[in-house]
């Protein structure tokens, strides 16, 4: 559906709590942490945020695992922190999104409990229960073949019993079931809670899972050394997920003015996507998809070398090329290179060596693309994958964890491991955020969640960013100032988009038609490259360099060299 005008011109900012600020000393980043740094985000220009779960949680996924949708996590403050939060960002016309987990709970959420402690119960058909199967020497085995997000079983056996539970993420994550219309109104009531209490929207996680094929039949691809069969169609966008939507939106949203992002993976295509977010018809206003985050090769690539990792622009471009087609004037999209999901998008599509003119021209190209843009706390300061030691360092993530243990079992020695996953975990977003260059980088006196990415004292941190007229962080301050420009911002919005010289392998480039031509070029490659440009060119907006160098029609561009221009 089409979002209010309230939401128009916003850009976007995902902020990670528990490493983004710590104000009280424990170790984790918290809400007080949050309200503290608003005025550093309303001066980056941010005015629309999207805050990772804050409920409380046993934080097995961090987070993702609700244990009560009702109550803030203590780590991260009180209901009343989670109040003032929601005031100060309005008064810094900063509007709020929580993230709301729909797919499953924790484990340990009182519904989750009753469910396993009467098979009577109400809350016994919030989840899907299924007897094991007997295998051939007698054992129990799960009741199919499944593999879930996390590298393990879809199933897990209730000790002591033959049933087991369905979670398509960590064992601790028990999904819910939402043809239950009692467990979808439990929804509703705490979707009203909060859009009572004024948070001015949700990003709806894991939304494509809503829908199982609940005949949990054996999946025939094929399977792993387990016998496990990555099969996520099984469970992943649904018909079903648009009825629930529909009766959520007729039910809820619709008697709200707020804003819906849902998230809907890796393998949406466009045209499903747009029936979920459709201006016409959709019972929400964006979906995030993963087609653009991972065109470096760098997932699945245990193994292989460096020098073989590498950004494959012309699949890149495509990616933006596809989705725009389907959604321009048709939906809204949200536009992002990277969230918590991910590695660092300065590591994966940029360049350490390189890093400010990487993160420049990562933000130019992004940032003047259709739709709604996203920035993921860090990058506005150029922050990049960290370089741990071994597998342990990576351990506070399940997904991780899960994923090491498997590689191990595949045979992967640990420095094979370590390299992989500095390469691929999502880890590397989650460092602690990097304010200062005093200790732990200015985050608080002890994170406990991930170690810090040492180059802070390199200079990569806000305050020093700051201080650098030249630095990535100014070049994020003025870039956003710019595109919410009304007049630039109507062109993004409503000039047709279209690449130019979709084959060129090195440079990402592209205009908005216009009164004057809007046109991005950024070489996504750490050497020169040359690009051909016939327009006249009338006002440099952005530049990433100090001079320009253009001889007869042909830009030479330098290591990650970008423009936004009018022509
Ligand atoms: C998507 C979230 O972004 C991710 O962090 C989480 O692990 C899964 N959904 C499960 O909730």
């Amino acid at each position: 559906m089409k979002k209010s005008a309230r939401f128009e011109n916003r850009v976007g900012y995902i902020l990670y709590p528990a490493t983004f600020k710590d104000s009280n000393g424990d170790g984790v980043g918290d809400i007080p942490g949050i309200i503290s740094k608003l005025d550093y985000l309303k001066d980056l220009g941010i005015n629309l945020l999207w805050i990772c779960p804050l409920f409380q949680s046993p934080m097995d996924d961090n987070g993702y695992d609700v244990s009560s949708y009702e109550d803030i996590d203590p780590r991260y403050g009180t209901n009343e922190d989670f109040k003032r939060l929601l005031q100060e960002a309005h008064a810094r016309d900063i509007l709020v999104l929580i993230d709301f987990v729909l797919n499953h709970t924790s484990d340990e959420h009182p519904w989750f409990q009753k469910a396993l402690a009467d098979p009577n119960s109400e809350e016994r058909g919030y989840y899907f229960f299924r007897k094991g199967r007997i295998g051939k020497d007698g054992k129990i085995l799960p009741p199919n073949n499944w593999k879930g997000f996390f590298s393990t079983s879809v199933w897990e056996q209730i000790p002591g019993t033959d049933d087991f539970y369905f979670h398509i993420f960590s064992k601790k994550m028990p999904d819910v079931d939402w043809n239950n219309p009692k467990l979808r109104d439990r929804y509703y009531q705490i979707a009203r809670h909060y859009l009572e209490l004024g948070v001015d929207g949700f990003r709806l996680d894991a939304l494509a899972h809503l829908g199982k094929d609940t005949s949990f039949a054996d999946s025939s691809l094929q399977a792993d050394e387990n016998g496990l069969v990555y099969d996520t169609d099984r469970f992943s966008n649904r018909p079903e997920v648009l009825s629930y939507l529909t009766d959520f939106k007729d039910q809820v949203f619709s008697h709200y003015d707020c804003l819906l992002v849902g998230e809907v993976g890796g393998n949406v295509t466009p045209s499903t996507a747009l029936t979920y977010s459709s201006f016409e018809s959709g019972p929400i206003h964006m979906v995030f998809n993963f087609d653009t985050a991972w065109a470096n090769g760098a997932y699945g690539s245990i193994g292989k070398p460096d020098h073989e990792i590498k950004t494959d622009v012309i699949e890149l471009k495509k990616s933006f090329r596809r989705w725009y087609e389907a959604c321009n004037g048709k939906c809204d999209m949200p536009i992002y290179w990277e969230n918590h999901d991910h590695p660092r998008v300065l590591s994966q599509y940029g360049s350490i060596q390189y890093r400010e003119e990487s993160a420049k021209a990562l933000l130019t190209t992004l940032l003047f693309m259709y739709g709604t843009p996203f920035i993921y706390n860090g990058d506005e300061i150029g922050m990049s994958n960290c370089e741990y030691e071994k597998p342990e360092d990576f351990f506070s993530d399940v997904n991780a964890r899960n994923e090491i243990l498997s590689l191990r079992q595949r045979g992967f020695d640990d420095a094979t491991i370590t390299h992989y996953m500095n390469r691929t975990a999502r880890v590397n977003a989650r460092t602690p955020m990097q304010w200062d260059r005093s200790e732990n980088a200015g985050f608080g006196p002890k994170p406990y969640l991930n170690k810090i990415n040492q180059n802070y004292l390199q200079g990569v941190n806000v305050q020093d960013e700051y201080a650098r007229f030249e630095s990535v962080l100014n070049f994020y301050r003025y870039a956003i100032a710019k595109r919410k420009e009304p007049f630039l911002a109507a062109q993004v919005a409503m000039g047709k988009w279209d690449l130019l010289d979709p084959n060129h392998p090195d440079v990402f480039a592209y205009t908005h038609e216009g009164p004057e031509l809007l046109v991005c070029i950024a070489n996504f490659r750490p050497y020169t490259t040359y690009f051909s440009f016939y327009y006249n060119i009338k006002d440099i907006i952005l530049h990433n360099y100090g001079d320009v160098i253009f001889n007869n029609h042909v830009f030479e561009l330098r290591p990650f060299e970008c423009f936004l221009l009018k022509a």
